[in-house]
């Protein structure tokens, strides 16, 4: 598929960049700047073309990833927004709030994340929230990773195509049920972080049991 990651120069960005881009998938990295995007193609091994403005991005691909902090989700996805129609978007956002990032402040008026963007690019776009809780440096990494992402999202195809392009990078995706749901893989972010300040390690994540 081809695939947008908006703020795709940063950490969750070029880590999924490199995963989906080794998968076969055509990436297209979104910025605001140009030279910031030539930057990571460059570092990632793709050719110049793929280096984009965000709202380029969008509109080259057939599906994107919000990899933004939660302090620039709403304007980046205002500025996508049209390019953005008939299409799913990813969202990872995780909203935390420094500096306390080890304790759970989901937003107050819309509950979390993702039902913030779905409520920013309304109903011509369909949402799914995914990575919440998986590092970006082991995604960065050549290394297989131990974690399962959890897949909200309101439409069951929809949260089906994300499964398969999680599958595609080695890890397994679960069907955690509606948007609404992502609340809680948003809130499981601190808590990781917090497990990993506490015991000392550096990248906790999750498993699903009883398989
Ligand atoms: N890091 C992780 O391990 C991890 C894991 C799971 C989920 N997440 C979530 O994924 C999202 C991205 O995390 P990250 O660590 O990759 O973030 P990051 O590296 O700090 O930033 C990602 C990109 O956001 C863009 N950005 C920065 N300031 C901006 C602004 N004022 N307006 C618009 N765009 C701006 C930048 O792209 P340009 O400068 O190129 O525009 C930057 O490269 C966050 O919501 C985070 O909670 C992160």
């Amino acid at each position: 598929m081809k695939i947008a990651i908006l703020g795709g120069t940063g950490s969750l960005g070029t880590g999924l960049a490199k995963r989906w881009h080794q998968a076969g998938h055509e990436i297209f990295i979104g910025s605001r700047s140009i030279e910031s995007a030539l930057q990571a193609t460059n570092l990632l091994g793709l050719d110049d073309s793929r280096a984009c403005l965000n709202n380029h991005a969008a509109a080259m691909a057939d599906i994107a990833c919000l990899t933004v902090p939660f302090a620039h989700q709403a304007s980046t996805l205002e500025s996508v927004k049209l390019s953005l129609a008939n299409k799913i978007l990813i969202d990872a956002t995780v909203p935390l709030v420094p500096p306390k990032v080890m304790r759970v402040q989901l937003p107050q008026d819309d509950g979390c994340a993702a039902l913030m963007a779905q409520k920013i690019l309304g109903d011509e776009v369909r949402v799914v929230s995914a990575f919440q809780n998986i590092s970006a440096e082991l995604l960065q990494s050549d290394h297989s990773i131990n974690c399962d992402v959890l897949v909200c999202g309101d439409k069951r195809d929809d949260r089906d195509l994300v499964i398969n392009l999680i599958s595609d990078i080695g890890l397994k995706g679960w069907h955690a049920g509606p948007l609404c749901n992502s609340a809680a893989a948003e809130a499981l972010t601190s808590v990781l972080i917090a497990i990993n300040k506490n015991h000392e390690i550096s990248h906790s994540g999750i498993v699903i049991t009883g398989v």
